[in-house]
Parts: structure tokens; C-alpha cells; sequence
């Protein structure tokens, strides 16, 4: 498992609104398939079957231990630029954990 890593949901309501698109994205955008660790290590990722139970954010994953929402294929690389900018635990996420926590 890469450091970081994405469960992307096939389920109905992701399927519906463009799981596929995404699903495409994430193998020509980390050169692996699902199921399968990025050379430096850094993402690994996943299609699951079953709903994550965030179907209003569809289509959706789960990186680490968040959901990220109505995606378009530009709006994930965002997100994925941004999580490989931090380490999953590192006083970096844990300073923005905490500073979300603060703005909710
Ligand atoms: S179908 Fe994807 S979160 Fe429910």
C-alpha cells in the first residue's frame, strides 16, 4: 500500500454520475491500476464495489481518512497535488486536521 491511499466507489450512484471518467483518470494519472502501488510508493489505489455511504458527493473516494466529492477528473488532480504535497500522520496534516477542525 502507497502511502497514500484512494478507495474510489463503483457503486450505483457514483457509477450514475461518473465513476468510469474518474476510475480512467486515476490509471492514466498514476500509470497503475487498481489494486496496484505507484512506483515511488507515494498513492495506491483501489475501485471498490460497495458504497461508501457518501452517495450525495457522488462520484467520490475516499483518500486516507477523507471523502472528496463531486469530481471531475480536473478537480482530482487537485486533490491528489495537494495529498502529495503531505504524508498521511505527519505534523503537516495534523497542523490541518486541526486547523479545519477549528473553521467547523
Ligand atoms: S454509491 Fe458511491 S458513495 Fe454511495
Amino acid at each position: 500500500m502507497g502511502r497514500h491511499h484512494i478507495r474510489l466507489c463503483m457503486s450505483i450512484s457514483c457509477w450514475i454520475r461518473g465513476a468510469n471518467q474518474i476510475k480512467d483518470y486515476m490509471t492514466r494519472h498514476m500509470g497503475v491500476e487498481s489494486g496496484e502501488t505507484m512506483k515511488d510508493g507515494s498513492f495506491s489505489w483501489e475501485a471498490v464495489p460497495d458504497c461508501l455511504g457518501a452517495c450525495e458527493m457522488a462520484p467520490m473516494i475516499q483518500l486516507d481518512k477523507d471523502f472528496h466529492g463531486n469530481l471531475t477528473p480536473d478537480k482530482l488532480g487537485h486533490i491528489l497535488t495537494e495529498a502529495s504535497k503531505h504524508s498521511p500522520g505527519s505534523k503537516d496534516d495534523e497542523t490541518k486536521k486541526h486547523r479545519n477542525a477549528k473553521t467547523n
